[in-house]
């Protein structure tokens, strides 16, 4: 096992972590809780989000350290093109997650302790658009570092 080994298993742990997680709440645990009310919905959501975006933190470190770390030992002018994008797109998916974290995030959570179902109705739809958005760019950024498309 070399160095490189053990950063890609680092950083395609917390590709799984994140990308698996956004796939769960949007595919399955949604459609799920769409059919709750609005307090009994947004409450568990705000269960469920705290936890996973604790992991996302912990998988944006370890993807962010693991990748940047591989590209610096190769070079970034030896790097593959498809690495250039990673660091593109992921850069992109770490910025929206910082988004949902310092705007809508608190937003719902401040609006469930409030229990303004209204208001946290708002921000829930911010977060589940934005997720969405992480979740396509995130299976495309899979694509671009497996499938060998020539880029
Ligand atoms: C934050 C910036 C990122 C950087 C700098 C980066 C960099 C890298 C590097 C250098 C490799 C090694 C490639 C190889 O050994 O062939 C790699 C592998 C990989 N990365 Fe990233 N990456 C980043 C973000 C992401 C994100 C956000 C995803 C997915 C959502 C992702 C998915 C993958 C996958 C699936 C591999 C395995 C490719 C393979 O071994 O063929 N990366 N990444």
């Amino acid at each position: 096992m070399t160095i490189h080994h053990l950063l890609l298993f680092l950083h395609l742990a917390g590709v799984v972590t994140w990308v698996g997680g956004m796939l769960f709440a949007y595919a399955c645990l949604r459609p799920a809780a769409s059919t709750l009310a609005p307090p009994q919905r947004l409450v568990l959501w705000v269960g469920v989000l705290s936890r996973f975006f604790r992991l996302v933190w912990g998988s944006v470190a370890l993807i962010g350290i693991s990748g940047g770390t591989m590209l610096v030992r190769v070079g970034f002018g030896h790097a593959p093109t498809a690495w250039h994008v990673m660091l593109l797109t992921g850069t992109v998916m770490i910025a929206v997650f910082m988004y949902i974290w310092f705007r809508p995030w608190p937003q719902l959570r401040s609006a469930v302790a409030r229990e303004d179902w209204a208001a946290a109705a708002v921000a829930m739809n911010g977060i589940r658009q934005r997720v969405g958005f992480n979740l396509a760019i995130g299976i495309v950024t899979i694509g671009i570092a497996t499938l060998g498309l020539g880029v």
